[in-house]
């Protein structure tokens, strides 16, 4: 209503509201490097476009004549009450799309009540990142270092900002092979943004001779095999149990005998993904992973999704084939390139009225009543 009546005084809304339109935009502002770090996939992208495919194999089997005048769009995650079913994934070094990077999410966040999962390749120190985003809602994302001095740092200083639940992001111990990145020799994590945290730690830190600032080459080896190059093990879970007395969500989960393991490693809940196709090509799309994992322990732990949600119905379907709530990932970063704090809340404004219209129409007056009966596989 809102973009309709601006409409009848001659206004348009300053960006798409569709987001495929919203990443051409973003592809004609940002430098190819930058552009095709988000936009890029691994290996030949078939994980990718998978995930967009999979979407398209269900849909909607809307209902009508029904009381759906108010709808709530609300859902609990981990006993806190949010007001839709949707977070902002966590997405490193926002700094190489826009200046004010993960900050201006923060804001734009806060200022919507949706969570944001900052991460730990943030551009930008998580005090910072937490001050800006106020008494929002906020979860930190761990690339789990080797080095469990570094790891308990990480976790204090997360707890200690007003980080509430723990994401441990499991698919990445190693940076896939992505050819776009790889064309352009672009690793924006050895630009400079995207050591901010781990070379702003002080555990990280004490195990230097000088500060990075004098001796870059030194942090990054010391950096590099922390993070990269040799995955962590179930049993380790225990080290981040042991140390994080919030909720820890497993991301990376696309395989029912890994969310058993979660179950019994006490995990709280578990991300369905496949880090939006840029890890593993070839693999399975992320959605169609989500009906047996959600179905096999639902019951026994949150089961959150992301990869490939880019519509209200996307979020729909998700709910209805077992999620809790999804990650918004790319569409947020291109409207961040595109217009910082303003672009942020232009797609997640977007997002959350097309998910509200599109519930409505389809005869639902609550996302809590979805499940796959709403929907068919064709
Ligand atoms: C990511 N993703 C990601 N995940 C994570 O756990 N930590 C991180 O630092 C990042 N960084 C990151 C950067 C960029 C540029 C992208 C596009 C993605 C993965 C992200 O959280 C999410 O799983 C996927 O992006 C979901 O896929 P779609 O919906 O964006 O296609």
């Amino acid at each position: 209503n809102e973009i309709y009546l601006q409409g009848m005084g001659g206004t348009r809304p300053a960006f798409s509201t569709d987001a495929t339109r919203l990443e051409e935009a973003a592809r004609g502002k940002l430098e190819p490097e930058p552009f095709w770090y988000v936009a890029g996939g691994a290996g030949s992208g078939a994980t990718m476009r998978a995930n967009r495919e999979a979407f398209d194999r269900w849909r909607l089997v809307p209902r009508m004549l029904r009381e759906v005048s108010e709808r709530d769009l609300s859902t609990t995650l981990f006993g806190t009450r949010l007001a839709s079913p949707v977070l902002l994934a966590p997405v490193g070094v926002q700094g190489i799309v826009h200046p004010d990077g993960e900050l201006a999410t923060a804001r734009a966040a806060a200022a919507l009540d949706v969570p944001m999962i900052l991460s730990t390749a943030s551009s930008t120190g998580m005090a910072e990142v937490a001050e800006a985003n106020g008494d929002g809602h906020r979860w930190y994302q761990l690339y789990w270092p080797h080095d469990d001095e570094v790891t308990l740092s990480l976790l204090d200083r997360a707890k200690r900002a007003g980080f509430t639940a723990l994401v441990v992001t499991l698919d990445t111990w190693t940076l896939a092979w992505r050819p776009h990145d790889l064309d352009n020799a672009y690793l924006p994590f050895l630009k400079g943004t995207g050591l901010a945290i781990p070379f702003g730690d002080p555990a990280f830190l004490a195990g230097l001779a000088k500060p990075p600032a004098e001796d870059l080459p030194a942090a990054i080896l010391r950096w590099l095999p922390m993070f990269n190059g040799r995955s962590h093990t179930w049993e380790q879970l225990s080290l981040l149990r042991e140390n994080w007395d919030g909720p820890i969500v497993l991301k990376g989960i696309q395989d029912v005998a890994d969310a058993r393991r979660a179950v019994d490693a006490g995990m709280d809940g578990i991300v369905v993904s496949n880090h939006g196709g840029r890890q593993v090509d070839g693999a399975i799309a992320a959605l169609d992973a989500l009906p047996a994992v959600a179905g096999a322990v639902g019951d026994q732990l949150t089961v959150l999704f992301d990869s490939g949600i880019r519509t209200g119905a996307d979020v729909i379907k998700a709910i209805a084939l077992g999620a809790k709530a999804v990650l918004l990932a790319r569409p947020y970063v291109y409207g961040l390139a595109l217009d910082g704090e303003a672009g942020v809340r232009h797609v997640l404004r977007s997002l959350l009225a097309d998910l509200d219209l599109t519930l409505g129409l389809a005869g639902h007056r609550s996302v809590a009543e979805l499940g796959a009966d709403c929907l068919q596989r064709i």
